[in-house]
C-alpha cells in the first residue's frame, strides 16, 4: 500500500465560497480534482488549518468539483476555519471511514445540530434512489435548525421534513427521541439513520433496539491521524478505530461498545462522560 492510499492523498485547495447556514455554524465550499477522489455519504476529510491544526470534518456537500464541509465552531481550529473567506487555502486528506448503507427504501433520517452534515448529502443519496424519507431536523433552538429551509423547500410526497426544538420555537418541542417516538407509532420505516450528540443517538438506539429497524449512527472521536496509525480514536472495549471501521456504525455493531452513550476519550486518552 503506497503512502498516498494509506494517508490519503494530501492536497491545498482553495476557499471558493463561505455560506452561514446558521447564526454559528457555516459550509465551506472549495474544489477538487473529481477524478483523484471518491466519496459514499457519512464519510470525513482531515482539513489542514494553517498554522492551527488539522481536524476531522464531515462532508456535507458532494458536487464535485464542488465540495464542502460544514462547521460549527467551538474551539481553535473550527473558529479559524469559520473566519477563513474565498480565495484562502485549506489543507484536505481523505476521504476517509465508512459511510451509510443506501438501501433503505423507507428511511427516517434524524439530524441533531452540526450532525446534519453528514445526513444531508445522505438523504440526496437516498431520493435520488427513489427511497421515501422523512427527515427530522433537531437543535435547541429554531436559529441552530441545520438545513431545515433548504430541505423543507425541496419537501414533497417522498421527502417529508419536520424540525424538533428544545425550547419549542419550531416544531415539536423537547427532545429529539420524543420527537421520534410520535413518528415510529404513525409510519413505517426500514431505517433510522441518524448523527448528532451521542446521548441522542444512544436513546434513539434505546427506543429501536427491540423493533426490526436496521439503525446507523455516525460516532464522533477525537482523532489525530485520522487513518488507523495513532490509536486516539480506539473505542471500547474491541479497539474498533472510528477513523477507519467508523464513523457509520450498525446496531449490531453498537451493541457491543460500552462507551456508546457513556463516555470518549480526550486527546491525552482520559475518559470524559457525555
Ligand atoms: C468523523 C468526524 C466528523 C466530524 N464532522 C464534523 C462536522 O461536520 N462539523 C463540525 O463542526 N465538527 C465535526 N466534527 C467535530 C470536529 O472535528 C471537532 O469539533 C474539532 O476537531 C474540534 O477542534 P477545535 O480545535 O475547534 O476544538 P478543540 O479545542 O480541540 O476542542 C473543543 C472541545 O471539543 C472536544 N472535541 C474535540 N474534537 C472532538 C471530536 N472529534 N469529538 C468530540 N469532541 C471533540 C474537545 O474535547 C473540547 O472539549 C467531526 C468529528 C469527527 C470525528
Ligand atoms: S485518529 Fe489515529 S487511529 Fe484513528
Amino acid at each position: 500500500m503506497s503512502m498516498d492510499d494509506f494517508m490519503g492523498n494530501p492536497v491545498s485547495v482553495r476557499i471558493s465560497k463561505v455560506v452561514h447556514e446558521t447564526t454559528t455554524a457555516c459550509t465551506i465550499i472549495f474544489n477538487i480534482k473529481s477524478s483523484s477522489f471518491t466519496f459514499s455519504p457519512g464519510q470525513f476529510l482531515m482539513i489542514w488549518v494553517s498554522e492551527v491544526d488539522e481536524i476531522p470534518m464531515s462532508i456535507s456537500l458532494w458536487e464535485p468539483p464542488k465540495v464542502g464541509v460544514t462547521v460549527l465552531p467551538i474551539g481553535e481550529a473550527t473558529e479559524s476555519l469559520c473566519t477563513l473567506q474565498p480565495n484562502d487555502w485549506i489543507g484536505i486528506r481523505g476521504p476517509f471511514g465508512s459511510s451509510f448503507t443506501l438501501e433503505s427504501k423507507r428511511a427516517l433520517v434524524v439530524g441533531g445540530g452540526v450532525g446534519m452534515a453528514p445526513l444531508r448529502p445522505l438523504i440526496y443519496n437516498l431520493r435520488d434512489k427513489n427511497a421515501e424519507v422523512t427527515v427530522l431536523i433537531a437543535a435547541k433552538t429554531k436559529q441552530e435548525l441545520m438545513f431545515f429551509e433548504e430541505f423543507s423547500q425541496l419537501s414533497d410526497d417522498r421527502l417529508r421534513v419536520s424540525a424538533s426544538t428544545d425550547d419549542g420555537s419550531e416544531g415539536f418541542e423537547g427532545l429529539a427521541p420524543e420527537a421520534v417516538k410520535e413518528i415510529l407509532n404513525d409510519n413505517d420505516f426500514d431505517t433510522l439513520y441518524t448523527c448528532g450528540p451521542e446521548l441522542m443517538m444512544h436513546n434513539l438506539y434505546d427506543i429501536i433496539k427491540d423493533s426490526k429497524l436496521a439503525f446507523q449512527a455516525s460516532l464522533e472521536r477525537f482523532m489525530k491521524c485520522g487513518c488507523g496509525i495513532c490509536g486516539t480514536c480506539a473505542l471500547d472495549p474491541t479497539g474498533s478505530l472510528v477513523c477507519v471501521d467508523g464513523p457509520v456504525y450498525s446496531r449490531d455493531y453498537l451493541s457491543k461498545i460500552t462507551e456508546f452513550g457513556k463516555y470518549q476519550r480526550d486527546a491525552m486518552g482520559v475518559k470524559k462522560k457525555f
